[in-house]
């Protein structure tokens, strides 16, 4: 299988395309684990894996927190005792128009995009980078290494409503190309993957009420329904991806398939954009 003996971590995998993701590596041979803001759906999801004969474990916590990076990858080591895979995939949207975005409306969603993927990188370099360069001295083979950060249509083209989202999906991009230029001597390689319109609760009609809580703050998601039938007109394939579908791009780039292929950005997007 394409992914026998190796470990895969997932952000916010308890919904949306992260839990599809993290099924889909785990259908593929790979030990995962299900990390989410919210314990009970990836405690869900880890289960569901379980249950199809896949091995997962579910490490609930915020990938804003500092502290969070060296907590879950040590967990991870302790189960696991490697990590082959890291996809930055954690997030959620808080849109507002530029002239009346609130600083806290900017830097969270920049915390959440930007930052938490910077801190979790920097926290592999033990776990990736020392461990690929103990293997070449030792002139080993090299184990599989790779890291996937979840970008957006948003961050390449902007988007109305998105200034801070935008940013920092254009920012991803740029760690994106840094690291696969850092690390890519030792074999590591780091992709992106730009998502158009996937149907999840971030693109579901704001009518339909969901929210997420970020420390007391009950932020709404999703958009103007308006908005997602103009979306879909938009795109050549004429619908949003399903969550399988998107999560489709990062297990192909996480895949063997790309074994040459680093500091690219996969746009997922039915063809929009282009
Ligand atoms: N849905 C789309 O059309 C679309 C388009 C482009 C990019 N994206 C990106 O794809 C990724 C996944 O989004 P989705 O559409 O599956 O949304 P989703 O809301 O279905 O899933 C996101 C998950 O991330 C978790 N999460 C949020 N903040 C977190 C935190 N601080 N720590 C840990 N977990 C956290 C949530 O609890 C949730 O389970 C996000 O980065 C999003 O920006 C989505």
């Amino acid at each position: 299988m394409l992914f026998n003996n190796q470990v895969a971590i997932v952000t916010g995998a308890g919904r949306g395309i992260g839990a599809a993701a993290a099924k889909l590596f785990a259908q593929y041979g790979a030990q995962v684990v299900v990390n989410d803001l919210n314990a009970e759906p990836a405690e869900q999801v880890a289960a569901e894996i379980t249950a199809a004969g896949g091995q997962a474990l579910a490490i609930a916590g915020d990938v804003t927190d500092p502290a969070f990076p060296d907590q879950l990858l040590s967990a991870t080591i302790a189960a696991y005792g490697k990590i082959n895979i890291f996809v930055n995939n954690a997030g959620f949207t808080w849109d507002g128009m530029l002239h009346k975005m609130s600083d806290e409306q900017w830097q969270k969603i920049v915390d959440v995009h930007a930052t938490a993927p910077f801190r979790f990188i920097r926290a592999l370099a033990p776990h990736m980078r020392d461990k690929a360069k103990e293997e070449q001295l030792a002139g080993l083979p090299p184990e599989p290494r790779c890291i996937i950060n979840v970008s957006s249509t948003s961050g390449l083209h902007g988007n109305i409503g998105q200034a801070n989202y935008a940013t920092a999906k254009m920012g991803i991009l740029g760690l994106t190309k840094t690291v696969a230029k850092e690390w890519g001597s030792f074999g590591i390689r780091c992709n992106a993957v730009a998502f158009g319109f996937v149907e999840t609760r971030l693109t579901q009609s704001k009518t339909e009420g969901e929210s997420i809580m970020i420390g007391e703050k009950e932020i709404a998601l999703g958009i103007p329904e308006q908005m997602r039938q103009m979306a879909k007109l938009m795109i050549p394939l004429g619908r949003g991806a399903t969550p399988e579908e998107a999560a489709g791009g990062i297990i192909m780039l996480a895949s063997p398939f790309a074994a040459y292929i680093t500091g690219h950005c996969l746009e997922v997007t039915g063809g929009a954009g282009i």
